[in-house]
């Protein structure tokens, strides 16, 4: 163990697997994210407990209160997915996704963050024409616990002239200014360009985000600020997608417009989150809550158990664990550089083969990323002869 205080204790990382793929990208993600710890000498501890549908089948409720607690106490929270058809009904009183949208409000994480980047040995592979999305290298940071999926009223009743339903786009000052200040701090250590997604020209709530978009930005006079509405944001992503660096927005377009950014990067698959509160924990970093974008509706229920799920998506969430909660940046660097090298080397799971590709399955993908975690190291420490 490193003798600095902060990293003197043992970090705990609480582990949601949720249903279908999540269990098992979730053991991948976690087998990596051991390893990368492994290999510069610390541990941590993990501990598991259920949410979603695995949760509702034990307790009745997708987000038990011993789940809440141990999320609430961890220094991280590693979540799979959740949701499936055995749950679906839409008149059913509790749904799997409550979980998710429950720790994101019970523990404040406002800001998600979804890195959109396309590794060059996928470059052939994107739906996209390569001229158009090479160097593709941006942060969708998504607001997560207000906008439409979080505003009140939302119900559904029966009135004089028949069934209605609403749900309410709100958000405050402090919301939208808190998401807005993350954004340009990021972007300072990055390309210095925040892109502002809102809907202007219709919505109140879209006027709003725009002023106080522009007041924050003031602060940052060596960032570039630009407004995009919502329509024309979704358009510029498959048209322009290496211009953008940071692109902020309301939760609802930051949902739609990430699946949308996706298949920049070759495949939901590939997709990590992290999503960051303001609390920092005991292990020098935030608490936070990393998962994979693509939750389980990306596989069909067959896919489940078949070794056919991407677990990169998982693993790159892990390194983005180790770099915001865990106070481990090298360790992060060392799993996403770890990645890379496997793509390079011609390996992938079904969903990002090419004509060429050598075909694994979920474990061998965790696998392969451990073993190149360890030349990584062997790099690092013993130069290359000659
Ligand atoms: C996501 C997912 C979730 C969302 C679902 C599973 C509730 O689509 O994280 O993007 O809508 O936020
Ligand atoms: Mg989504």
């Amino acid at each position: 163990m490193t003798s600095d205080p902060i990293h003197d204790r043992q970090p705990i990382i609480a582990v949601l697997p949720g249903d279908g793929i999540g269990v098992e990208v979730t053991e991948v993600g976690m087998r990596v994210v051991r390893a990368a710890a492994a290999r510069s000498d610390w541990s941590f501890r993990a501990e598991s407990a259920l949410v979603g549908g695995a949760a509702i089948d034990a307790t009745g409720s997708a987000l038990p209160q011993d789940t809440l607690e141990l999320a609430s106490a961890a220094d991280a929270v590693f979540f799979g997915a959740v949701g499936g058809p055995k749950w679906d009904n839409p008149s059913a009183p509790v749904r799997p996704e409550q979980g998710i949208l429950g720790l994101r409000k019970a523990l404040d994480l406002y800001a998600n963050l979804r890195p959109v980047k396309l590794a060059p040995s996928l470059l052939a592979q994107s739906a996209l024409k390569e001229e158009v999305v090479r160097g593709t290298d941006m942060i969708v940071v998504r607001e997560l616990t207000g906008g439409l999926y979080f505003g009140k009223p939302s119900r559904r009743w029966n009135s004089p002239t028949g069934w209605r339903a609403v749900d309410t786009l709100s958000y405050t000052e402090q919301e939208i200014e808190r998401v807005l200040r993350v954004s340009f701090e990021l972007a300072r250590g990055r390309r210095k360009k925040v892109t502002s997604v809102d809907k202007a020209n219709v919505l109140t709530t879209g006027r709003f985000w725009r002023e106080i978009a522009t007041r924050v930005g003031a602060d940052y006079p060596d960032v570039v600020l630009e407004h995009i509405l919502v329509d024309a944001a979704a358009m510029y992503l498959i048209r322009r997608p290496a211009t953008f660096d940071v692109m902020v927005t309301e939760n609802m377009f930051g949902d739609i417009l990430t699946d949308e950014a996706s298949v920049l990067a070759g495949s939901m698959g590939m997709l990590p989150s992290a999503s960051l509160g303001s609390g920092q924990n005991g292990a020098g970093g935030v608490h936070g809550l990393y998962e994979p974008i693509h939750g389980t509706a990306l596989y069909t229920p067959e896919v489940v158990g078949t070794g056919r799920a991407n677990p990169l998506a998982a693993i790159l969430s892990g390194a983005l664990m180790l770099r915001y909660s865990l106070n481990r940046p090298d360790d992060a660097a060392a799993i996403e550089v770890a990645v890379e090298h496997v793509l390079a080397s011609g390996y992938g799971t079904p969903d990002i083969a090419g004509p060429s590709t050598q075909v694994v399955t979920t474990d061998r993908m965790g696998d392969l990323v451990i073993a190149a975690l360890g030349e990584t190291s062997a790099r690092i420490t013993a130069p290359a002869a000659g």
